[in-house]
């Protein structure tokens, strides 16, 4: 599916409407009503928006930083700290769930982070999800993650964006 001919995607702004949005889960919506603006303002966090082109609702968000890995040791990558983008929250609004927005998102934020990385080194796209989330990026979302490890209740996954240029 074009998703281009449906949605547009953008940087959020003051003007978008997400009073309405909902992706379930609470802890992800209250970021996005409550913090989200403020973040990109102090350029904590950049957050990239899927609106509607039909009824201009925004319809699903990434977020995206500069962040650091620390491995603890020198067995990754031969390095204890690893510059990273963290793909830091993702939400789809519960309508629009299940038309590979989620996807099209992760996509997004992958080409980001390696364009980013040809500015300033950036080694890793890096999530840090819930356990219960780890088989959506692993399995449903077909773009290279791998594992890393899991931590409490914290699965650490990533794309390594060397292999990426070499095979995107
Ligand atoms: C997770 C989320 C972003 C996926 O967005 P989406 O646009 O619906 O995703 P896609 O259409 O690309 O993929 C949907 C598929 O992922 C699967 N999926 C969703 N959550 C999953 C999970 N926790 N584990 C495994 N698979 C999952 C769905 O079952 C569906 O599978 P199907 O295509 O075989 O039916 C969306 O469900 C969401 O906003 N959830 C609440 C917030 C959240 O959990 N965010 C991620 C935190 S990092």
């Amino acid at each position: 599916m074009n998703l281009d001919r449906l949605y547009i995607l953008k940087e959020l702004e003051e003007s978008d409407l997400l009073d309405n949005f909902s992706c379930k889960d609470d802890e992800i919506d209250f970021f996005f009503k409550n913090l989200a603006l403020t973040n990109q303002k102090v350029k904590i966090s950049k957050i990239h928006v899927l609106s509607d082109k039909i009824n201009h609702k925004t319809i699903a968000f990434i977020s995206l930083s500069a962040s650091q890995l620390n491995t603890g040791d020198a067995r990754f990558f031969g390095i204890d700290k690893i510059p990273v983008i963290l793909l830091g929250r993702l939400g789809v609004d519960s309508n629009y769930q299940g038309k590979d927005l989620g996807g099209f998102l992760i996509k997004i934020a992958l080409e980001k982070a390696f364009e980013a990385s040809t500015i300033v080194a950036c080694r890793l796209l890096l999530v840090e999800t819930s356990k219960d989330m780890k088989d959506y990026y692993l399995k449903k979302v077909n773009m290279g993650f791998e594992w890393f490890r899991d931590k409490k209740q914290f699965s650490t996954l990533y794309i390594d964006l060397l292999k990426y240029e070499k095979y995107r």
